[in-house]
């Protein structure tokens, strides 16, 4: 039987990377999160392949945000793509993961003057230019022109959740079509000292399962393209971002990533053709949909509650500091019991995180296979926003992650330990009687 993703059940057990997720429960502790290295490779190598053919002046920038950790640019840089960042975190660890920094590409609505100085000096490829000030400290530190994108709001809704909106016309984000804003912007910008003007960025929102929000993208950004030649100004580079959607629970239905990946690139060549403007270099930032469905998160169910005629807890080692996104955005999940995963969804739970917060519910009211302490349950497409959102909140540690391939299983990242939380805490001598 196939899961989603590249997920499949073997005799009533969850199979991840050729790897049983019981076992790896077992092996490695939980809570855990899992990454099926092949299964984002194929996504990622079948948006080089799919742009190769429709689009071949193309960059694709995985956005870091989705998840960030060395070996993940390791994995990625090998297969031809770049890499968004937005933050000098983020930054150092691609470089240290081997992404080469011409393929970088640095995004942020209020980058500081010190990852702006470290950006240039790392040599990155081009900075998302969101804002008077970040264009005046890229002139002040740049030593040569620097490579620069303008981000625009194009002002397209996408249908997705409110929160993780980026493109309303009330957006923090980038500088507004509508009201002529981002024009004028980019005007200024021209021949401003050490400023190379490339282009254009837009991202229209995450989690979008609609196409055509995407074809709208375009066609204002290209209307954008023409304004800006219509006064002499060359647009090099069109950054699309990130965007497409994936899977969690049952009702959700996306295009197959690819689908989404050709048909923006056909849309932009059939616009481009058709408003008979010079076909720009193509930039697209996916993040959630090379990485998400090739996660799943392993957790040991621990206390099992009922409350009389209301519904049963069943409380599992992790929660909201592993997964944030159920309380920030009500994300849904599917779960699944790793040894027993075809077994009849004869009860019903509440799946319980064990932070001191009575909103730390990771799943509400699920049909479930009657648990028990000590079950391995698997939650679902947690490899896009979950490890790079995790925090230590009631000093948990953040869950490492294991990277499984052909049957194999290594660390992506490793366990972190009570010391590490506690590596940074100071007990200065301010806080000793009788001392200043
Ligand atoms: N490019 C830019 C400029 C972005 O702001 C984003 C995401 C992406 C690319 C990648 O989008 P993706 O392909 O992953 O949809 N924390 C939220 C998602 C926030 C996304 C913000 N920007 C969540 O957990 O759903």
């Amino acid at each position: 039987m196939k899961l989603f993703g590249d997920l499949t059940i073997e005799n009533n057990r969850l199979i991840i990377g050729g790897c049983d997720a019981k076992e790896l429960a077992d092996q490695y502790g939980t809570p855990l999160y899992v990454f099926d290295v092949a299964r984002a490779e194929a996504t990622a190598r079948s948006y080089e392949e799919i742009l190769k053919e429709e689009y071949p002046d193309h960059t694709v920038c995985f956005a870091s945000k989705a998840f960030c950790c060395k070996g993940v640019y390791k994995m990625l840089a090998k297969l031809g793509l770049g890499a968004d960042v937005v933050s000098g975190g983020e930054l150092y660890t691609a470089l240290a993961g081997g992404m080469p920094p011409e393929r970088i590409y640095f995004h942020g609505n209020n980058k500081t003057e010190a990852e702006i100085k470290y950006a240039i000096e790392s040599g990155v490829e081009c900075f998302v230019v969101d804002s008077e000030l970040e264009a005046e400290l890229i002139s002040k530190h740049a030593k040569k022109p620097q490579n620069v994108l303008v981000r625009v709001n194009p002002g397209v809704e996408a249908h997705t959740h409110r929160f993780i909106q980026t493109t309303t016309p009330d957006s923090k984000f980038g500088f507004s079509v509508a009201d002529g804003t981002a024009e004028e912007f980019i005007h200024g910008l021209i021949g401003r000292k050490n400023i190379a003007f490339k282009g254009i960025a837009c991202h229209i929102g995450s989690q979008i399962f609609e196409r055509e929000a995407f074809e709208i993208a375009i066609d204002k950004m290209t209307e954008l393209v023409i304004r800006l030649n219509s006064v002499g100004i060359d647009v090099e580079r069109l950054d699309l971002g990130g965007g497409f959607g994936i899977r969690y629970v049952d009702g959700d239905a996306p295009l197959a990533p690819q689908e989404y990946m050709r048909n923006s690139a056909r849309t932009l060549k059939a616009a481009v053709k058709e408003k008979g403007i010079k076909p720009p270099r193509l930039i697209v930032e996916p993040g959630r949909s090379i990485v998400g469905e090739a996660g799943i998160t392993l957790y040991t169910v621990g206390a099992i509650k009922t409350i009389k005629n209301i519904k049963t807890y069943a409380a599992v080692d992790g929660g909201m500091f592993d997964n944030p996104r159920v309380s920030l955005y009500d994300a849904q999940y599917t779960a699944v019991v790793a040894d027993r995963a075809e077994a009849e969804r004869d009860s019903e739970y509440s799946i319980a995180g064990k932070c001191c917060e009575s909103g730390d519910i990771l799943l509400s009211d699920v049909k479930l296979p009657r648990l028990k302490s000590g079950d391995v349950l698997a939650v679902l497409s947690t490899g896009a926003y979950h490890y790079s959102m995790a925090s230590n909140y009631n000093r948990n540690a953040v869950p490492p992650v294991v990277a499984v391939k052909d049957g194999k299983s290594d660390y992506l990242v490793k366990p972190q330990s009570y010391a590490d939380m506690a590596r940074n805490d100071c007990m200065p001598s301010l806080l000793e009687d009788g001392k200043k």
